[in-house]
């Protein structure tokens, strides 16, 4: 029976029902609505609505249910619309008609919307530690990577030399902004609807901060319109899969590149590293591949569920039924994607020697210019200078440090032999000891702070 049969007297038709029916997603809010239903029975016993051995019986019955599902023996009926039908359906089984006492008060409107918040307040627990742990391991790579030199790019074309782990923590600072953003909208989502019931609150004096408390939440809702129609969590939470995925993506694309016969800087493991069915050489980036891939399912997912929300008036409708297959289908696509991008990163090989090789002598330009600044040049006619300097290498066919000091003192007097010393990838490097550059002992400061940013 579905639990709104009262009014009708045809069932519905059984493809409407296909369609109607959300069980097969919501199915996994079990344990927040038997928790919500368990909290919401002493709630009502509390406020005198049942005595306190009904408020027993429903506790121990819905205990009994959750280790039902727990143990999968929970035998779901193709009647259950729901999650919070079969529970209930299953409860009233158990421990007869009393059962039917636990919707006192409360709809599915305000249970979905507790249930779903729990869930997202969990799940987003679990996907922080994914971070963190992805996390460590960048700050693991940037120790061992440490005085590995590359090239920098901006434009994509070689910029100035940095250092690999500069690299590495410049993807561990974004994870630490995402992370910072899903506590906030973990924080955001710990307001409790219960207690809206439809729409307009519950007639029965249910204490909702002492409910809320029970529950976890930090409080009840102020609003019960609002409560009801409020899914700005599971857009959050979209929103900031998306951006994560966004960042993932980037991180991800620039291995691929490194990873490439020209580049050369790094090399995958096997055991994340995939094959070609076709050409016997090959060794494919795939798990990189489907970080990039996925962060367009996961702008897709957010997309979808801002468009579902643009038209709703309040409170409740039933596009919002189509909220949790987005929050979750991105929660699990994250959980599975954080740590295969950890087993990734933290068994690729670096080729220290390839990295410093594909560095172009010219990326020591501004090395150059600075060299010219020191000797009192103003800085705007240094970069004049060295600009021709290095067109003139270029047209020889040499580069900055092949380029004889004749050649450079043509260009300009002020260049004296000690010219070529300024030309070192280290000495450049480590000139960048501003905070936040790229200098060794900068960057092992910056370890420690990335260190910090974690305990
Ligand atoms: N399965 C529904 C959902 O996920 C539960 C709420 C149903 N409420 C209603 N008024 N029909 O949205």
């Amino acid at each position: 029976m579905t639990l709104w049969s009262g009014r009708f007297r045809a069932g519905l038709n059984s493809l409407a029902s296909v369609l109607n029916n959300s069980l097969p997603v919501d199915r996994r809010l079990y344990k927040e609505d038997i928790r919500g239903s368990q909290a919401w029975a002493q709630a009502l016993a509390a406020a005198g609505v049942i005595t306190s051995t009904e408020a027993e019986t429903l506790v121990n019955g819905l205990q009994a249910v959750l280790e039902e599902m727990e143990s999968e023996t929970f035998q779901f009926s193709e009647k259950d619309e729901d999650i919070h039908t079969a529970v209930e359906r299953r409860l009233t089984e158990l421990v007869g008609a009393i059962g039917g006492k636990l919707h006192t008060g409360r709809s599915r409107n305000d249970q979905v919307a507790t249930d779903f918040r729990l869930w997202l307040i969990s799940a987003a627990l679990r996907l922080d530690a994914a971070v963190d742990s992805l996390q460590k391991t960048l700050i693991q790579r940037a120790e061992t990577d440490l005085a590995v030199i590359l090239p920098g790019y901006t434009h994509f074309q070689q910029a100035q030399p940095i250092l690999l782990s500069h690299w590495w923590l410049s993807h561990f600072w974004t994870l630490q902004r995402d992370r910072e953003r899903l506590r906030q909208l973990s924080e955001r989502a710990a307001v409790m609807p219960l207690g809206s019931a439809a729409l307009a609150g519950t007639t029965f004096p249910i204490d909702r901060f002492a409910l809320a408390k029970n529950l976890g939440f930090s409080v009840p809702s102020p609003n019960s319109l609002d409560a009801i129609s409020d899914r700005d969590f599971a857009a959050e939470f979209l929103f900031w899969a998306a951006l994560t995925g966004v960042h993932l993506s980037r991180m991800a694309e620039a291995l691929i590149l490194y990873s490439t016969v020209e580049y050369g800087f790094i090399n995958m493991a096997d055991e994340f590293s995939t094959g070609s069915s076709l050409m016997p050489q090959k060794k494919n980036p795939d798990m990189l591949e489907l970080t990039r891939g996925k962060a367009g399912q996961f702008i897709g997912l957010l997309t979808g569920l801002l468009t579902t929300l643009k038209g709703l008036p309040s409170a409740y409708d039933k596009d919002l039924q189509e909220d949790k297959s987005a929050v979750f289908e991105a929660a699990d696509t994250m959980e599975v994607l954080l740590p295969v991008l950890e087993g990734v990163i933290s068994t690729l090989t670096v080729n220290a020697e390839r990295c410093r090789q594909a560095i172009h002598p010219a990326v020591l330009a501004t090395d150059l210019a600075d060299h010219l600044v020191a000797r009192g040049i103003p800085f705007r006619e240094a970069h004049e200078v060295v600009g021709k300097v290095v067109r003139l290498a270029e047209e020889k066919g040499l580069d900055l440090m092949t380029l004889p000091l004749s050649d450079y003192r043509l260009i300009h007097p002020a260049f004296t032999d000690e010219l070529y010393s300024a030309l070192s990838l280290e000495a450049s490097v480590n000139r960048r000891s501003v905070y936040g550059g790229t200098a060794l002992n900068t960057v092992k400061e910056q370890v420690d702070l990335a260190k910090k940013a974690l305990a």
